[in-house]
């Protein structure tokens, strides 16, 4: 660890497979001549994430041994705990092409971004990952609809990023693992909370992070900006809406935006304990598990998620999970609470549904201030005018 970290990467090292820009050059050169292999917007999110360290130990594309032992037994091959493989696929046509090359060049949108070391081509076992990972082969479960649509075999190897993918939104949240470590350094935060979300932040959001902040040093308020279903509300809007929050409501010196660039995949209980060791890269100590973490639509229990944690030995993730019941306003106690803290019953609470709220705000009504800031409300009624108009 170095001076000033608080929490070590998983596995121990924060990897780094980004080349240098005399070795960029170089590998430009060699991926002339190499098999290339096209890659989408979710393999792309993966690739940036291997290459700042987000998914420490991992320094490629799993191979057979550990994608099996990962869904298995939720460890890699090392006996590092991993939940979710992190996997390159391609078609048979592709793994005929990659067959006997040693190496090979990534390409996003036509330009290379990556070579990869080709340690071997394996065929996905569809029907086991999905079960292991999702805990259903449903077709209507957008993850495993993805992994339905994703080729039939997966290429594995270290990666060599000549370069990070080009984004145009927000620059200055694109904070790598070790710049956010770097932050909280400066800031002197020897704890920090990660929260991951994928929706605009309403009151029940709010709460879990300053009760969490209440006992860490600062918050890393850390929105997925990869994929995601198309009906969620898109990355730009949901960043008004933290910006917005934050300013308004928050401690500037104990809380900190930065984007996550990975690719939402809905598999609720895996896909929380992979946010947490993912965020740990980043250098959280804690992370938020709710209701229905990575959930949709009624495939996990409401507590799945943080029930998860406790398959693993202590200190095995390294980072601490910070359980939160389901949230609400309660008119009676005049504020947030829970079941564990509110004696009243339901007719007491302010309890929205999602569709509920997206009905309102298409109707231009501000959800009461007890659901969600009313700063937050606007910048979700303005930007569901635009879409209707558009
Ligand atoms: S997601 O990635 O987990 O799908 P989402 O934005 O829905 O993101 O939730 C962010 C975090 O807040 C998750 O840990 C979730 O469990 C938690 N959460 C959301 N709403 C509530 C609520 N009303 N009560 C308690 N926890 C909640
Ligand atoms: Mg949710």
């Amino acid at each position: 660890m170095a001076e000033g970290e608080t929490i070590a990467p998983h596995g121990g090292t924060l990897v780094s497979l980004v080349l240098s820009k005399a070795e960029a050059e170089r590998a430009l050169e060699e991926a002339e001549h190499l098999p290339k292999v096209p890659i989408g917007d979710r393999e792309l999110s993966d690739l940036e994430m291997l290459a700042v360290g987000a998914l420490s130990p991992l320094t490629g594309f799993v191979g057979e041994r550990d994608y099996r032992s990962v869904l298995e037994d939720m460890h890699l091959q090392s006996g590092v705990a991993w939940a979710i493989p992190v996997t390159l696929s391609v078609d048979e046509e592709g793994a005929k092409r990659v067959g006997g090359a040693s190496r090979v060049a990534l390409t996003s949108r036509g330009s290379t971004i990556a070579l990869l070391d080709v340690e071997e081509v394996f065929r996905r076992d569809r029907e086991k990952e999905a079960q292991a990972v999702f805990r259903t082969t449903d077709l209507e479960h957008p993850g495993v609809r993805a992994l339905h649509d994703a080729g039939d075999y997966c290429v594995a190897g270290r990666v060599h990023a000549i370069r990070l993918p080009e984004h145009h939104t927000f620059a200055r949240y694109r904070l790598t693992p070790a710049e956010t470590r770097a932050a909280f350094a400066e800031r002197g935060w020897k704890t920090v909370v990660g929260f991951q979300t994928r929706n605009p932040v309403h009151r029940a959001h709010e709460y879990l992070q300053k009760s969490a902040m209440e006992i860490v040093d600062g918050l890393l308020l850390h929105p997925l900006v990869g994929e995601t279903k198309s009906d969620d509300v898109p990355a730009d809007v949901r960043m008004q809406c933290y910006e917005v929050l934050l300013e308004t409501y928050y401690p500037q010196d104990r809380v900190m935006i930065a984007v996550f660039p990975a690719a939402m995949r809905y598999a609720g209980p895996r896909e929380a304990i992979w946010h947490a060791i993912a965020r740990k890269n980043y250098g959280c100590t804690h992370f938020i598990v709710g209701r229905d973490h990575a959930g949709v639509g009624t495939y996990y229990g409401t507590y799945d998620a943080q029930k998860i944690f406790d398959e693993f030995a202590p200190g095995e993730l390294g980072i601490t999970p910070l359980t939160f019941e389901h949230s609400f306003w309660c008119n009676r106690c005049e504020s947030m609470a829970s079941h564990k803290t509110c004696p009243h019953s339901d007719g007491d609470r302010v309890i929205l549904s999602g569709t509920k709220v997206r009905e309102m705000l298409r109707a231009g009504i501000r959800p009461p201030r007890e659901f969600s800031r009313p700063e937050v409300a606007d910048i979700l009624i303005a930007a569901m005018r635009g879409r209707d108009e558009a």
